[in-house]
């Protein structure tokens, strides 16, 4: 490895899954650790394992799940965290444990209360305790772009001599300009006197999380925490593609410096990324904004069409976007054809049943929708992926309503073989679908939120539901995906899907027998 190969730290699953609404279950983080995978990624942060019994779960599963990338726990400077970190990753072909305390005064004052002696103590403490569970150990100065730095060198002394390979300087506020960013970097580096890896973790609260990261690189970091399509706390994190193809792109600047990124997976990772959490990048979102590649003006158009590079950089196929991804196969395709798709789009993995089954969904879409595109196809492969969990499936959904009438019901589901079908009355059709579901399955689900998006464009556009649900009461609220050309039968299934998920992690958490949620 040469000396300015850049680490990359991928940290969707933790960061990322802190941002308002992005919650995913251990499902849907499977398939974006192994994509994650197929990226290339050094280091995958895969949770919080002490934060809920899902958590750990869920990195445990990805623990089993990847074998060429590292897999990361987040854990605070706490024995009980460090233990459940180290248990969680303890089967991971290659494991590291993250561990962290605020080392800025504020922090230290009002949120930790302890004195500068007592954090170092704790530090100290903490990296030495997550040494008996592994190797690999990354400390974290939390809020460190706001700390001090003579304490930041006091206590990264004490980390390093405790074991710490990498010393994480995260912005947590984000509140740096690169130029401080840099000097901050200077200062450790040379203090550190290659020790440990330098790392930075930046948050985007004024829109420089990813500027503040490549002069950071500049001045001696290798490596940088990121997140796919910047989802992260807040503002978000540093986006990986943007630093990604920074690097690639601009290789005058950043002579040397390489990351080991398929940048071809880009574009699946961002799409997985924003259908599983149903966040969506702006439209003008650098690299994969769904404009980023968009010529509207007419000579930037002529301009593209006699020379590429006219009003190109990046090209999109650099990123994983096919010359031709706008209308793909249609009603007469055969199986062989749509797995073919299926690989070019970046899905070689699925299994027969998700295959056969996504084909299936596939041929009533061509009967009832004239282009179909690959992001349709791309929406179906990862429901199906993410909704491999069928206790409950949908079979129908029949509604009247409306117009002055009370509007009604009536759902079949399947479980466990046998056919159920029961009808309801509600406070509008969607009502009526989920008290149907309630009756049927004998849960009781209160709905925290709901949202629905079309896919691609066009009246026959596809619908994809993404919900909270609460069931019995229990908390935390569980997420459903449902995708359907009709929105009714799409809530239904994302419904069902949040049922599933939760019956998913009561079964485990009997398993486990000591927590509940
Ligand atoms: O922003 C932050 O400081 C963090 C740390 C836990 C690394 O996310
Ligand atoms: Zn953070």
């Amino acid at each position: 490895m040469s000396d300015k190969n850049i680490i990359i730290f991928d940290t969707t699953l933790r960061d990322g899954e802190q941002s308002p609404g992005a919650s995913m279950n251990t499902n849907e983080k499977i398939q974006i650790a192994q994509q994650l995978e197929k990226l290339r990624v050094n280091v995958i942060e895969a949770g919080f394992a002490a934060a809920s019994p899902g958590d750990f779960d869920a990195i445990s599963q990805i623990a089993q799940a990847v074998n060429s990338s590292t897999i990361c726990s987040l854990a605070r400077a706490v024995d009980n965290d460090i233990k459940s970190a180290g248990e969680a990753i303890a089967k991971a072909n290659l494991k590291r444990i993250h561990t962290f305390i605020a080392t800025s005064p504020i922090h230290m004052e009002y949120k930790l209360k302890m004195t500068p002696d007592e954090v170092i103590k704790r530090a100290v403490r903490a990296v030495e305790y997550a040494k008996t569970f592994v190797d690999d150990v990354e400390f974290s100065l939390e809020d460190a772009g706001r700390s001090e730095i003579s304490f930041m060198k006091e206590i990264t002394d004490a980390v390093i001599n405790a074991g710490a390979k990498t010393i994480n300087l995260p912005d947590t506020v984000g509140y740096r300009l690169p130029n401080e960013i840099s000097s901050m970097v200077e200062q450790m580096y040379k203090f550190i006197n290659n020790r440990a890896i330098i790392s930075l973790h930046n948050h985007n609260d004024l829109g420089l999380a990813v500027a503040n990261s490549m002069a950071g690189i500049v001045a001696g970091a290798r490596q940088v925490e990121c997140t796919i399509n910047g989802l992260g706390e807040r503002a978000g994190n540093a986006a990986l593609e943007e630093i990604v193809m920074i690097l690639k792109t601009r290789k005058d600047l950043f002579d040397g410096f390489d990351t080991s990124i398929d940048t071809k997976e880009i574009y699946t990772a961002s799409k997985m990324v924003s259908t599983i959490t149903g966040i969506e990048p702006q439209p003008n979102k650098a690299i994969v904004g769904k404009n980023a590649f968009a010529h509207e003006s007419g000579i930037h158009q002529d301009g593209v069409l006699k020379c590429q590079e006219t009003y190109e950089i990046i090209k999109p196929e650099d990123i994983g976007i096919q010359n031709n991804d706008s209308i793909v196969l249609g009603k007469h395709s055969g199986r062989a054809a749509f797995k073919d798709k299926l690989a070019q789009i970046g899905f070689s993995d699925i299994s027969v049943d998700q295959l056969n089954a996504s084909f299936e969904r596939f041929k009533i879409l061509c009967d009832k929708k004239k282009d179909i595109t690959n992001d349709d196809i791309r929406m179906i492969i990862t429901d199906e992926k993410i909704n491999d969990n069928k206790t409950y499936e949908i079979l129908s959904v029949q509604i009247s309503d409306c117009s002055g009438g009370v509007p009604s019901a009536v759902v079949t589901i399947k479980h466990k073989d046998q056919e159920f079908t029961d009808a309801s009355i509600g406070d509008g059709a969607m009502d009526a679908i989920f008290k149907t579901i309630d009756r049927i399955t004998g849960y009781n689900g209160t709905l925290n939120d709901y949202n629905v998006k079309a896919v691609s464009e066009g009246k026959d556009a596809l619908a994809k539901v993404t919900c909270k649900v609460t069931f019995n009461d229990d908390n935390p609220p569980m997420i459903g995906h449902g995708l359907s050309l009709d929105t009714m039968i799409a809530s239904a299934r994302a419904y069902i899907g949040a049922l599933n998920s939760y019956l998913l992690m009561k079964d485990l958490l009997n398993k486990n027998n000591s927590h509940q949620i």
